[in-house]
């Protein structure tokens, strides 16, 4: 177990040791100890057909061994056309076209510039504001990070002087309204803040608003109430702004249906992907394009639109989710997450039952979340000094399952919340081996409080 001290490898905690995965097999990722880990997380938000399949590895080596890369200027490969059109095919009508890229950052960050190009080629020139939704995470780079509005983790903290003028608007978390309101007495006030922040920035400076289908990591699934996404999508088209769908975690199977979106009735302008594009056996983001964006490129003044990434389309990379996106396909995964979200959801509501600490249970398809609270009346939360969550993790690590936690779904960065993200391979037994050591893990940690 090397020590950050001990090592070169540039570790973002240097208090800890880090065992050294050495293999994975189905949901289980194995140390060089020989230790064995549950997934639960897919690794981070990531793996969706599991660890270690062998058509995956084929595909990656027949392709290295065919074309490793070409300039995308000058050519298209077989790949990126194939798994375009496997995209496309999957998502939902009126999708069209598709540029890849490396990561999930750059996917949100070239979705910003596809927008601004789309509003020029129209003559809104002054259009550049991207709206985000507070507690979300959009990416590292400085356009995501200044659509992302993740107070607590210290995601944004220290980064404020390159942030770029992105206003943002309340989630929609019931759990903690930010209006202390109910649905369906609130009448979407959260979504109806979209219309608020618009006019108070000018419609004309609006390029696009970026939300998820549900708050990922940062708000451990937050579930916006029904005819949220269908309000937006009304909003946007009211004030001419483009509506990007942020699918990066929840895309390609993981909230039980190809698209989260497709939980609502609307339908984006404009979708990335990532996380689970490669399933982890590829770095893959994509920034999906619907055909009236395409179109007024086509028809418009230029030839050519200017989207920078070197690894645009890479050979290697697609070939490994192409062979990941037949797989799912083949093996009927999405269909799975749908039927295993259902059990494993029902599984930890069972737990809130008996645990005190428990005070929500969230989620859809096999994207779940628990919050943590001081007060089950109150949803009072925990104050972030105690780290509740954080020692939670770390208990269930030591009992060999991997989950991820963070902060800020409270009042301020407080409000400790637990995501449960394993591979779509999960079967029954693991969902309850899962939510037993989970069980262990808070009694312990409520117990030390
Ligand atoms: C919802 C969402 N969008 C974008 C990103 C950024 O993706 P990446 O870390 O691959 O750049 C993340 C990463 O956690 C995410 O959760």
């Amino acid at each position: 177990m090397p020590h950050p001290n001990d090592s070169h490898v540039f570790f973002t905690h240097w208090k800890k040791n880090y065992p050294v995965a050495d293999y994975g097999k189905g949901i289980y990722i194995y140390d060089t100890d020989g230790k064995r880990y549950m997934d639960a997380i897919g690794g981070m938000f990531v793996v969706t057909i599991g660890h270690g399949v062998p058509e995956i590895a084929d595909a990656v080596a027949a392709q290295t061994g065919k074309l490793c890369f070409a300039n995308r200027n000058m050519f298209s490969n077989e790949p990126q056309e194939q798994l375009a059109d496997k995209i496309v095919s999957m998502a939902p009508e009126g999708m069209d076209r598709v540029f890849f890229v490396p990561s999930g950052s750059t996917a949100n960050e070239i979705a910003l510039q596809v927008a601004r190009n789309y509003h020029i080629e129209r003559g809104d020139t002054n259009r550049y504001k991207v709206i985000g939704q507070w507690h979300n995470y959009y990416g590292a780079t400085v356009g995501a990070l200044s659509m992302s509005g993740n107070l607590a983790t210290r995601r944004r903290m220290h980064m404020d002087p390159y942030f770029l003028d992105f206003p943002h608007v309340q989630a929609p978390s019931c759990y903690h309204c930010p209006y202390q309101q109910t649905y369906p007495g609130c009448k979407l006030a959260c979504a109806h803040d979209l219309s608020r922040i618009i006019e108070q920035h000018g419609p004309s400076s609006i390029s696009a608003f970026i939300a998820t289908p549900i708050i990922g990591g940062t708000g451990g699934a937050i579930v916006p109430p029904p005819g949220y996404h269908e309000t937006i999508r009304e909003i946007c088209d009211t004030y001419g702004i483009l509506y990007i769908c942020d699918e990066i975690i929840t895309g390609l199977g993981r909230l039980g249906k190809n698209f989260g979106i497709e939980h609502w009735d609307a339908m984006p302008d404009i979708i990335t992907l990532g996380k689970t594009l490669g399933s982890g056996y590829s770095s893959l983001g994509a920034v999906m394009a619907s055909k009236h964006i395409w179109d007024t490129f086509v028809n418009g003044s230029q030839s050519n639109i200017v989207l920078l990434s070197t690894y645009s389309g890479h050979p290697i990379s697609c070939a490994a989710a192409l062979a990941v996106q037949n797989y799912l396909t083949e093996h009927h995964l999405v269909e799975r997450s749908a039927t295993m979200g259902r059990y494993l959801k029902k599984a930890l509501q069972q737990l809130a039952e008996r645990e005190p600490l428990i005070g929500d249970v969230r989620g859809e398809g096999l994207f779940l979340g628990v919050e943590l609270v001081e007060n089950r009346d109150t949803h009072e939360p925990y104050p972030l000094k105690k780290q509740v969550s954080t020692q939670v993790v770390q208990r269930a690590f030591e009992k060999g399952v991997v989950l991820s936690n963070r902060f800020g779904t409270g009042t301020q960065a407080d409000g400790d919340h637990i995501s449960i993200c394993p591979p779509l391979i999960i079967t029954e037994a693991e969902c309850d081996e899962l939510v037993t050591v989970l069980g262990d893990s808070i009694k312990e940690v409520r117990e030390a409080l």
